[in-house]
This record gives structure tokens, sequence and C-alpha cells, in this order.
């Protein structure tokens, strides 16, 4: 049966709403997330992304001077966040490649792991980086511009059945069917190079209100570009293996195909549904324990302050100290 997705739309993606203060990103669920990994002083650490820094100057904070803080980013622009501490040592790639890059650091287990997923403000607020609906700039999307994928091979190479099942499953886009169909027939006559070109090319088969729409849309084109689901997946396989016996593990999300995965693998250890099979009595065994057995969300005040947070849930797990 296919699961309901929860309504709750990624709102770090709204356009409209713009947070004050720091300008590259304000860190949301901070406080709550730095108790929930319960940090160790001379414990080794791991923010899986890095940003503009606001989780990983926090873990800082409580590391003492044999901690450690490995900080992966795939955006370059993030290191420009580094702070001069020699504890931190920053790996600009993608967090899908976790254990292969901190085994170049002889690391092989850690005391926690933090991931705030998705996009930061400021590359929300890069026009030329086309997460944006709010600019015009080259169909672009990538966090990694190393990459070869952009947004606009997507809208423009992909065939009309891809488009229209990652525009249904990544941005729950009503009316996902008439849109692949209409952006391949546009695409037949000209190139859709631009997000305006895009938009306006687009325009009479938008449903509801036109910002909400292209929300939604730019939502499953970013997710698709940079492969998010894919990555988080990896990432998550490696944490039984990675984390020491009681260390934790906390990830923010930002929409609901993210937190299922982690809500699930938290729990079971899997991505799939479990076996109602009474005649399989063996249990998997899992080396994950859930803290959090709701997940935590962002307070009024924090929402207030900070739009941006609202749809932000957080989790956390614990390795369990013996099998
Ligand atoms: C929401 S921001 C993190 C903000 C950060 N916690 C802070 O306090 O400023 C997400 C960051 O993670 C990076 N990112 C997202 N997915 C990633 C991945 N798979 N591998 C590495 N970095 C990733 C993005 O480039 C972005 O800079």
């Amino acid at each position: 049966m296919k699961k309901k997705q929860h309504k709750e739309k990624d709102l770090s993606t709204d356009q409209t709403l713009k947070p004050t203060g720091s300008a590259y990103h304000i860190p949301v669920l901070l406080q709550e997330t730095i108790e929930g990994l319960s940090i160790q002083p001379g414990g080794i650490y791991v923010d899986c992304t890095f940003g503009g820094g606001g989780h990983s100057k926090a873990i800082l904070a409580k590391l003492n001077e044999k901690g450690r803080l490995f900080a992966f980013d795939q955006d370059e622009d993030a290191k420009r966040n580094l702070p001069d501490d020699k504890r931190i040592v920053f790996i600009p790639h993608n967090f899908r490649h976790l254990s292969r890059f901190l085994r170049l650091y002889d690391v092989t287990a850690v005391d926690g792991i933090l991931a705030d997923l998705g996009v930061s403000s400021h590359q929300f607020d890069e026009a030329e980086r086309g997460f944006s609906t709010r600019f015009d700039a080259a169909l672009d999307m990538r966090m990694d511009q190393r990459q070869a994928l952009t947004a606009f091979n997507v809208v423009n190479e992909y065939d009309e059945l891809r488009l229209h099942k990652l525009l249904e499953q990544y941005g729950e886009v009503t009316n996902a069917k008439t849109l692949a169909k209409k952006i391949v027939q546009v695409r037949d006559h000209v190139l859709l190079k631009t997000i305006d070109a895009f938009k306006n090319a687009l325009r009479e088969v938008v449903k509801g209100n036109p910002n909400k729409y292209f929300a939604q849309v730019f939502q499953a084109l970013r997710i698709e570009v940079n492969d998010e689901l894919g990555a988080l997946k990896e990432m998550l396989q490696q944490l039984p293996k990675l984390l020491k016996p009681g260390g934790r593990v906390a990830i923010i999300t930002f929409h609901s195909l993210e937190d299922r995965l982690v809500k699930s693998f938290f729990r079971r250890g899997s991505f799939d549904e479990p076996e109602v099979n009474p005649f399989i009595m063996e249990e998997k065994v899992n080396e994950l324990i859930v803290i959090t057995k709701k997940p935590l969300q962002p307070s009024e005040k924090e929402i207030k302050e900070n739009p941006r947070s609202r749809s932000a849930r957080l989790r956390v797990a614990e390795k369990v100290m013996m099998v």
C-alpha cells in the first residue's frame, strides 16, 4: 500500500521565509541537538553537514583539548566558516563516504555523529546556485559544484516517466504527470536553461499558489540532483559500525521522506517494512537504541525567530553497549 506522506512541506525551501540574523545559516534545534549528543569532552565527533558551522562550534565548545571534530560538507563555500581551531578537520566531500574519509585520519570509531540535512540558507540565498525560485539563474541546484549532473540535465534529459515519478515522490506535486508531459513537450522546441524560462514555460499547468507549487517542484529537482535520499541511506548504513558502544547519532530532517528513512533505520536497522510472517521467529539484532521516541521539533519561539526551522525534526539514537 502506498504510504501517505505528511502534508508538511520542506519549509526550509520556502522562498518567502528568509531568516534574519546570521548571514550564512542559523543552526536549528541547537540546544536539543547538543544535549542529544551527550558529548564526551575528550571524544571524537563528526558533523556531516558543516554549513555555517553553528552546530560544529557548539560541539567544539563542549570538547576539551583532546577532543576532535571532523566536519564534512560537499559545498566548498562552507569552508569559509571554519573556525581557527586545531581540533577541527574539514573534509570537503559527501557524507556518503563517511567511513572512507575518516579512515584516512586513522579513525574507525567515533563518539558521536550529527547530520543537519538539506540545503543551507546561504545556498538558497545565492541566486547563481539556482536553488531558489525567487531569482533568475541557470538551472543548477548542485550542492557539490564538482558534480556533473545539474537541474538542467534533469529537466532537459530525463524521460517523461522518470520526471513524473520524481516530481510525485520527492515534491508531492499534485499534477506531476501533467507537469512531466508539459516539460517534455516544451523542451522539444526549446531547451529550458534558466529558472525564469522554466517557470514561464510551465505557467499554464501550475496548480494553486505558484510560489508554493514551484517550491515543491524545486524541492523534487534538488533532491534528485543531489541524490539526497541515496546519500542519507548510505550514511545511515555506516553508523552501527562507526559508532563506539554508547556513542550517539543526531539527525535533523526537513521532510517526511528523509524522516521516514531515519526513523526506520534507528528502529529496525533497515529501511524495509518489518516482515509479518508468523513462521519467521528470528528477530534482526538492531545495534541502535532510539533515544527520542518522538522526533523533537522547534519551539514556537525558535520558529518565530527562524521560520525556516519550522519543518525540522530531530531524532537521536545510541549504539548499544553490547550486541
Ligand atoms: C542545513 S545545512 C547545515 C547547517 C549547519 N548545521 C549550521 O549550523 O550552519 C546543510 C549543509 O550540509 C551540506 N550537505 C548536504 N548534504 C550533504 C552531503 N550528502 N554530504 C556533504 N554535505 C552535505 C550542504 O552543502 C549544507 O552546507
